[in-house]
């Protein structure tokens, strides 16, 4: 069987992370959040001062990132989320961090059945040919809701009016920016998450990706 190859997009915190590594232990997939990646240009502009505004700056960090940048848990934070939303309309940015998005699909590690990978554009600029590509998505309160639970476990203190304002105007700028723009992939499979919890949404995903690898073989149930 070919490796298995699944984008998963959608609006912030609509569930894609959770559902993509749900999806990376069933089908044992390597599985990359590309998310971190533009988080970790943001984090360094934060860290150095620079002004978000500055694709200079952002372009230079986005080409010296390391993969030890990848795995600072301060990533999360929602700051930095914001801050990664802005780095993330450069096109410059978006094409050095390409490069290493495609081939993290290009080479599975030995021994996988395949690769997921999760972000905005994956299924429409990354890896236009996936045949597995998921669109997840919520309405504006129920994400708002579900990343203050988030951050409460975490011990952070938040409103959730500045949450509800922080995802909007995210998704203001990941829709309206002009370099890939966020959208549904042509023929994506769309998974609004509003009404339903995580066990439904996995069982949903898993029956669309085994309608397109009808061999895949379950880890675990
Ligand atoms: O998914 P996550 O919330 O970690 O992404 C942070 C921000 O990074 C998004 O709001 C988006 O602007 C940007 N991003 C992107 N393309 C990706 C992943 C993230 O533009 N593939």
């Amino acid at each position: 069987m070919s490796p298995i190859i699944i984008a998963v997009d959608g609006t912030a915190a609509a569930g894609k992370g959770t559902l993509a590594r749900n999806l990376a232990r069933i089908y044992h997939l390597s599985h990359l959040d590309t998310g971190r990646l533009y988080r970790a240009v943001g984090f360094k502009m934060l860290k150095e001062g620079k002004d978000l505004a500055d694709r200079e700056a952002a372009v230079s960090i986005a080409n010296s990132l390391t993969h030890e940048d990848f795995d600072n848990p301060a990533l999360r934070n929602e700051d930095i989320g914001v801050a990664a939303s802005h780095v993330a309309a450069f096109e410059e940015v978006r094409k050095i961090l390409l490069v290493f998005q495609r081939s993290f699909a290009d080479q599975p590690p030995a021994g996988m059945q395949g690769v997921i990978i999760d972000g905005r554009d994956i299924g429409s600029i990354i890896l236009p040919a996936a045949p597995c590509k998921i669109f997840v998505t919520a309405s504006l309160e129920v994400r708002a809701e579900r990343r203050l639970k988030e951050l409460h476990q975490k011990g952070i203190n938040c409103i959730y009016e500045a949450i509800l304002e922080d995802i909007k105007a995210r998704d203001a700028r990941d829709e309206t920016r002009k370099a890939s723009p966020l959208r549904p992939a042509e023929g994506a499979y769309i998974l609004d998450t509003s009404t339903l919890g995580i066990e439904e949404c996995v069982k949903k995903a898993c029956a669309y990706v085994e309608s397109k690898y009808p061999e895949a073989r379950k880890h675990i149930e």
